[in-house]
């Protein structure tokens, strides 16, 4: 009796420890918390969909503290670290309530946490997780219940405690013409940070993505993998601790870069962090981009699961000569060569100081009559005449010095009062100051005062060519300067929903000196983003193929340029500058009046075969089979596979020629290995003379267990030299195979 009763008081002693596990899950992950009244939230785990019962009894629970303040355990790294009006900067978070939800394909848990020692302080930890994609989203909310102002000096988005101490870190680091560089390298021991603070080109130098290989390796196929995102538009700061205790030894946060942005809550305000996705597969780093470009087409990227147009933008043509005379027969011979759209860049505006370089007005966008004396509407009709959309290029959060709007407004500028500011492109560029509400409504009447005049302008380059250098607002007061990064972004946020609200078909693409906003911060409001100034079309191999990395092909514009690459200095034929933008969002950047006729016929043809595989290439699962960051690097290969797997599309290139070089074999991947499937070579060099294994039929299962060889990706075989009177050298080969199911 004695002995049953020690049993139940044991029990009930045990019961009342053991906080309450909370999961949540995707189709192939779960995610687990445990939470007590009272006590710290703990993160138990994250992997492979599971029962909370099977992780415990396989010692994969961890025990780790899911959101970290500063303040109980000072030596350990903290996701937060808040400074009271009276000075003190200690927090001991501890569990108020737990809610869990479901709206739609997510459901969600909101822990609410509140500080011992100032109760007035809460902050909301928020798990979700799609029933339809393998994702899962993390932020926070700072909740100042107080009446004064706190100063929250760390508030990280998302803590990730991670049961392995031998982690492959991919993360992308490169800035204009050069972005997307992927890095793959062990997490050695210490803290990794990777962040920056350009501002709202949040991409510049590095991308706030990451993935993990768990087991001391990053393979394509077959290996546990994490990786995340931070859906922001402003400096973000991850940081990975490796080693620092035996249960978790890896340890990743990840948000807004907390330097020199000390934000100051107001009494009863509150600060929502922005959120961060992750995946997770025990299938390779190919499954964690599948996962994330699902996820991204379907809930994150406006438009995303929409075709989109072939177009001619006139930047590399004519840079900012955009006259009339240069316009026109550029509208005419795009549309001749079946593109659907002439987008207008850079050049077009400007009444009084005309903008015929970098260095003149931005801000006044009115037309530019010495380039354009009857404005854009001859161009517009233009374009609708030879059956296309146009498309129209503005900078709409920057100013020049010399500029009608500089000279109205000084004061609506990033500047410090006391110092010559730091200028951006052309030497007299500024950033406008979006927090100002002046300045908010401004830039929204910038888009609406040219939809409003130019109701069928279907498509807008919105650019951005400087980071924020001066980050000091002439608006804000003193006091609240730290406030700035934060604060700008949101009223950045703010104009974009404003503009999204009036116009939420307008097709808007992002554009910062090339890629350097390359975040899922901004996909709500762009259906897609240029990926890069760089034409040269081996180097926009390496920039795609990083890019792809967690961003989906129908977002990443990708135009053919001129043969000559000024940024490198090296000659490519037309077909492999064709064949590397087709793996994106195709268009054309270039004068087309320039190409010869052999040329301009294989450009016809390669946008008439683009149409046929778009849906594959912009829609398709993608499947990376040989890298150009690794291995020789002679030969790189991906492709696309439509979901019911009964199409695909093969790109293969073959970059730099060696001596006595064999076929490369390639395994395809993502098909079904018991369907067979004809092969068709898209666009080939030689009009009538495919490549050998165009028409061939070959099953499934040899197509992916033992490849393919393509002996034409080879030294030995003769190029086009109508098509490629520009090669330089005899390096640059492509090929690219359309596989159908023969049912
Ligand atoms: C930078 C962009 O990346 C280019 O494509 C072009 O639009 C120029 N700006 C125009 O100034």
């Amino acid at each position: 009796m004695k002995k049953t009763l020690l049993a139940l008081v044991a029990l009930l002693l045990t019961v009342s420890v053991q906080a309450k596990d909370y999961a949540i899950s995707t189709p192939n992950t779960t995610l687990i918390v445990s939470a007590d009244k009272g006590k710290q939230l703990n993160f138990r785990y994250y992997g492979s969909r599971a029962e909370a019962s099977d992780v415990r009894a396989a010692g994969r629970m961890l025990k780790h503290d899911a959101y970290p303040a500063f303040g109980t355990r000072c030596d350990m790294p903290y996701a937060s670290l808040v400074k009271q009006h009276d000075g003190d900067n200690a927090m001991k978070l501890i569990v108020e309530s737990v809610e869990e939800s479901k709206a739609g394909e997510v459901s969600k848990l909101t822990i609410l946490l509140r500080d011992v020692a100032h109760p007035t302080l809460l902050v909301k930890v928020n798990y979700s997780a799609y029933s339809d994609c393998d994702i899962v989203k993390m932020n926070t909310e700072y909740i100042n219940e107080g009446k004064k102002p706190v100063v929250l000096q760390k508030y990280m988005s998302a803590v990730l405690p991670i049961q392995s101490d031998n982690c492959v870190l991919l993360h992308l680091d490169g800035t204009a013409k050069n972005e997307c560089n992927e890095h793959i390298e062990p997490l050695t021991n210490g803290v990794r940070v990777i962040a920056t603070q350009a501002g709202s080109q949040i991409a510049k130098y590095n991308n706030a993505s990451f993935m993990l290989g768990l087991d001391g390796r990053l393979d394509e196929s077959n290996c546990p993998v994490i990786a995340g995102s931070l859906v922001w538009m402003g400096n973000f700061h991850f940081e990975f601790h490796n080693t620092y205790m035996s249960k978790a030894p890896t340890l990743f946060m990840g948000g807004i870069n907390p330097a020199a942005s000390d934000y100051t809550l107001a009494g009863k305000k509150s600060l929502a962090t922005p959120e961060m996705v992750f995946t997770y597969t025990t299938n390779g780093k190919g499954e964690a981009t599948r996962n994330f470009h699902r996820w991204a087409r379907k809930y994150q990227l406006l438009d995303g699961t929409k075709e989109r147009e072939i177009l001619l933008n006139s930047w590399e043509g004519v840079h900012f000569d955009t006259t009339k005379e240069n316009l026109e027969p550029m509208i005419k011979d795009i549309a001749a060569l079946g593109g659907e759209m002439f987008v207008v860049d850079d050049g077009w505006f400007g009444p009084k100081y005309p903008r015929n370089n970098a260095v003149s007005s931005l801000g006044d966008w009115g037309i530019a009559t010495s380039k354009l004396p009857n404005g854009i509407r001859p161009l517009i009709d233009l374009t609708h005449r030879n059956g296309m959309k146009f498309g129209i290029w503005i900078e709409p959060e920057m100013v020049n010095v010399k500029s009608e709007l500089y000279e109205k407004h000084p004061d609506w500028v990033l500047r410090h009062p006391d110092f010559e500011p730091s200028y951006g492109r052309g030497g007299g560029q500024l950033l406008l100051d979006l927090t100002n509400p002046k300045v908010q409504d401004y830039v929204f009447s910038i888009v609406d005062n040219l939809l409003t005049a130019y109701p069928d302008i279907y498509y807008i380059k919105w650019d951005n060519n400087m980071g924020m250098h001066n980050a000091q607002s002439l608006y804000l007061p003193k006091a609240l300067q730290s406030n700035l990064q934060v604060d700008f972004t949101l009223a950045l946020e703010k104009i974009l929903k404003r503009i999204r609200a009036k116009y939420p078909e307008v097709v808007i693409q992002l554009c910062a000196s090339g890629g350097t906003r390359l975040n899922y911060g901004f996909m709500p409001y762009f259906q897609e983003m240029w990926t890069s100034d760089q034409t040269d079309a081996y180097h926009r191999i390496l920039i795609q193929w990083g890019s792809l990395n967690f961003y989906p092909s129908n977002m990443l514009a990708a135009h053919v340029g001129s043969a000559y690459s000024k940024y490198t200095q090296r000659l490519m034929p037309i077909k492999f500058r064709f064949d590397v933008a087709s793996m994106c969002r195709l268009g054309m950047e270039m004068v087309p009046a320039k190409l010869n006729d052999a040329e301009r016929a294989y450009a016809k043809r390669a946008f008439a075969e683009y149409k046929v595989i778009r849906p594959i290439v912009q829609q398709g699962d993608l499947y990376r089979l040989i890298s150009p960051y690794e291995g020789d690097k002679n030969h790189t290969a991906l492709m696309y596979v439509n979901e019911a797997k009964d199409k695909a599309v093969l790109f293969a290139y073959r970059l730099i020629i060696k001596e006595a070089m064999s076929a490369n074999i390639i395994r395809l991947q993502g098909l079904k290995a018991d369907a067979k499937y004809r092969i068709r070579e898209v666009a080939p060099e030689f009009e009538n003379k495919p490549v050998k294994i165009s028409g061939k039929v070959v099953s499934g299962r040899m197509l992916m267990q033992e490849g393919i060889v393509i002996p034409e990706l080879t030294v030995r075989y003769k190029s086009n030299t109508e098509l490629n009177e520009m090669r330089a050298t005899n390096d640059w080969r492509s090929v690219i195979l359309e596989l159908t199911e023969v049912k």
